[in-house]
């Protein structure tokens, strides 16, 4: 179950048809099942409520990367959640949708002066600081603006998460995190200075993991780090986990949520700090599709082509990762025989592809399909890219939608550009 299923034949958002939201609000658009989220936070906060006490359990941040609608992360403030952001534009995003300041981390190697005072100035939970530079500047910035920041440290356990090599990020070899050896006297520098109040360390190994084995080894090197940090009298009070439990795009298996918080139980809990987790992508993911419309069916010389009116620049992640999203009809009342595809976009690169041999019933032009597990990575990464505009985001709740983002008014974006006068020179400027 991931909020979207067949009824009567047709591919249904929770109550309402996937037919209905594109008659009402056009395609190529993002559909979101309200249901589904809250689902996939329930199991997430169930597995931590078996593995520890109640006055222990995680603030949930999530990784609003994944997706900073602001519809969604008021749904998810609502729960009880936090946010993880790595920009100013995130931590706008997360304070128009209500987000308590006191609910937000700040991760990211290139924070601005600009991003940092404001997250002083809104008081923010915790800076995820990712190097020296860094955590000096910030010493700098909260020193003039009277403010004492709450830092960590990020650390770069250098563990391999098996995972894509580009959303790899806890290896020595990745831009993210300091490694361990240097986390020691980063951290009692930090301790000395009055304007920062040294937290703890926090970590992201890397993203759409499937196994449990890295987490552990990347948890041990951390807590071995606290008792460090602990033996020279420095205080740690809280460790953020990071994210990057991954979901089943296709025959990966499945998260092992128990598993997990049971890892964190046995290597972190001990310490007795506070635990903030950064999920992104298992929470979002599942709950979302990209839904489109078939524009031509083509006969190609050595393949034939579904050829859809939503492309690399709404959702990326084929074209960048190589990544598998099932591709579904809307419409399956009708019995059809079933043909290979290639399924493409209309963009101009032959790597606007969604999927290569896609055997799916027979599809005609002005058919609709759905784009599964787009939920995560898909709005928060599309693009302009062939002057298009990047898609609508469409909430739906039980038997309830409504339009949570509109599209772009191709108007408004031609009004930001402009030709600068001197341009009308030319060519006399050039033969003077
Ligand atoms: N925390 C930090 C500091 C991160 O950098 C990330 C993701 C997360 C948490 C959340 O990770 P998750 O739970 O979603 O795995 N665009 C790529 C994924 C990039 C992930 C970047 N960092 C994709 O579409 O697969």
């Amino acid at each position: 179950m991931t909020g979207f299923s067949e009824i009567n034949g047709l591919l249904h958002a929770e109550d309402v048809s996937l037919a209905d939201i594109a008659a009402r609000y056009q395609t190529p658009c993002y559909v979101y099942s309200a249901g589904h989220i809250r689902t996939r936070i329930a199991a997430l906060q169930s597995a931590f409520k078996k593995a520890l006490p109640a006055a222990s359990q995680p603030l949930i941040a999530f990784a609003c990367k994944a997706n900073s609608n602001i519809a969604l992360l008021h749904l998810m403030g609502q729960l009880g959640l936090g946010t993880d952001i790595v920009s100013g534009g995130e931590l706008a995003r997360s304070l128009q949708a209500g987000i308590p300041p006191n609910r937000i981390v700040f991760s990211g190697v290139g924070k601005t002066d600009e991003e940092i005072l404001s997250a002083l100035k809104q008081g923010i939970l915790q800076i995820n600081v990712e190097s020296k530079p860094e955590l000096e500047r910030l010493a700098q910035l909260a020193q003039k603006a009277g403010k004492k920041a709450p830092v960590a440290l990020r650390l770069n356990p250098d563990v391999d998460a098996k995972t894509h090599a580009k959303i790899t990020t806890g290896k020595d070899e990745n831009k993210f995190g300091i490694p361990p050896d240097e986390i020691l006297s980063l951290y009692r520098w930090g301790a000395d200075q009055p304007a920062l109040h040294m937290r703890g360390l926090s970590m992201h190994i890397g993203s759409q993991l499937t196994e449990l084995e890295p987490f552990r080894r990347a948890f041990e090197k951390m807590a071995a780090l606290v008792n460090e940090l602990r033996a020279e009298n420095l205080s740690v009070t809280a460790l953020d986990l990071g994210g990057g439990i991954g979901v089943v795009y296709r025959d990966e298996s499945n998260a092992d949520l128990d598993g997990y918080a049971a890892l964190v139980r046995d290597i972190i809990h001990p310490l007795k700090t506070e635990i903030i987790l950064e999920p992104g992508r298992l929470l979002v993911a599942e709950a979302g599709v990209l839904l489109t419309r078939v524009l031509y069916v083509k006969e190609g010389k050595k393949r034939r082509y579904l050829i859809l009116d939503a492309g690399m620049n709404d959702l990326m992640r084929p074209a960048l990762y190589e990544s598998y999203h099932a591709v579904r009809p809307v419409d399956m009342r009708a019995a059809r025989n079933r043909t290979t595809y290639d399924i493409v976009g209309p963009v101009c690169e032959t790597g606007d592809t969604f999927g290569k041999d896609r055997e799916l019933p027979e599809m005609k032009a002005g058919e609709l399909a759905a784009i599964m597990l787009s939920g995560a990575y898909g709005f928060s990464m599309a693009s302009h890219y062939n002057a298009r505009i990047p898609p609508a985001e469409i909430l739906v709740d039980g038997a309830r939608h409504a339009l949570i983002r509109q599209r772009d008014n191709l108007n408004d974006i031609l009004k930001k550009e402009f030709i600068p006068d001197w341009l009308e020179e030319w060519p006399d400027a050039r033969s003077a």
